[in-house]
């Protein structure tokens, strides 16, 4: 039984996010310059994207650039910035062709004037799609996330618009990036490192972690299908005991 043949078709995590991590380690082992490894990075992007699409993922939330990557040095800032523009020009058709839509959560406005404009072209081209939504987390950190969720709250009950007491889950998840996104179930990060780094922290509260030892340029469709696997024989219990949730079912 191959691994994809393991997985349960109607139990799959309808949303999963993966920090991309260990690129520039797996080009320093080749000898390589980071960059190197950010452009193999990209055929895992692809080949990740191919498989989830193809299993029936609905949304699937890449760690592409965070916050925090602002303070690496202007050269791989720079040679990442113009792998992306080219990345997301060359990809559009094929994502198009796939029934795929492009979205992006984080400080877009913060990224270099002709990235923006790439990643809003292929997001407006591609916005009927229906098969699986690709979400791209750019300039984006968690706590910059929640900040500002907490001040377009504030300001709407300094405007009288909303009672303090109406701020619920569901008010507080509407004014995130992801706002209209189903939670991701299962999280993945790459290249054995176990942390979250500012990652969807309000969102993942219930997600399953997955870590690999896999350096995120060697990541292909096997390396999902085994997360996937090993989400599947978990049980989620939400707080519950493990006896009420397997009378619930
Ligand atoms: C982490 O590896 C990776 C990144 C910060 C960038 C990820 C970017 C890509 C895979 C390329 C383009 C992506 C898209 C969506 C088109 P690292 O540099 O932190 O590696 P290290 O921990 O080994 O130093």
């Amino acid at each position: 039984m191959s691994l994809k043949e393991k997985i349960d078709l109607s139990k799959l995590p309808s949303h999963i996010a993966i920090i991309m991590d260990g690129n520039g380690r797996w080009a320093q082992q080749k000898g390589e310059e980071r960059v190197f490894g950010h452009q193999h990075g990209v055929e895992a992007v692809r080949d990740t994207v191919e498989g989830a699409a193809e299993l029936g993922i609905k949304y699937l939330t890449l760690y592409a650039f965070s916050t925090e990557n602002w303070n690496r040095p202007k050269e791989e800032i720079d040679a990442l910035m113009s792998l992306l523009v080219k990345t997301i020009n060359a990809e559009t058709k094929t994502l198009n062709k796939n029934d795929i839509r492009l979205q992006a959560i984080g400080d877009l406005k913060s990224l270099p004037g002709d990235c923006y404009e790439e990643l809003q072209d292929a997001m407006q081209k591609t916005a009927s799609n229906k098969r699986m939504t690709l979400v791209l987390a750019l300039s984006y950190s968690s706590r910059w996330e929640i900040l500002n969720a907490v001040k377009e709250l504030a300001e709407e009950v300094k405007n009288g618009k909303l009672s303090p007491s109406a701020i619920d889950e569901a008010a507080f998840s509407a004014k995130l990036c992801t706002a209209g996104m189903p939670e991701p179930e299962l999280m993945i990060r790459t290249s054995g490192e176990h942390r979250i780094s500012n990652y969807l922290l309000w969102q993942l509260a219930y997600a399953e972690l997955y870590f690999t030892d896999t350096l995120w340029p060697d990541f292909r469709k096997e390396d999902l299908y085994e997360a996937i696997v090993d989400y599947q024989n978990r049980e989620r219990r939400f707080g519950k005991t493990s006896e009420q949730v397997t009378n619930e079912k």
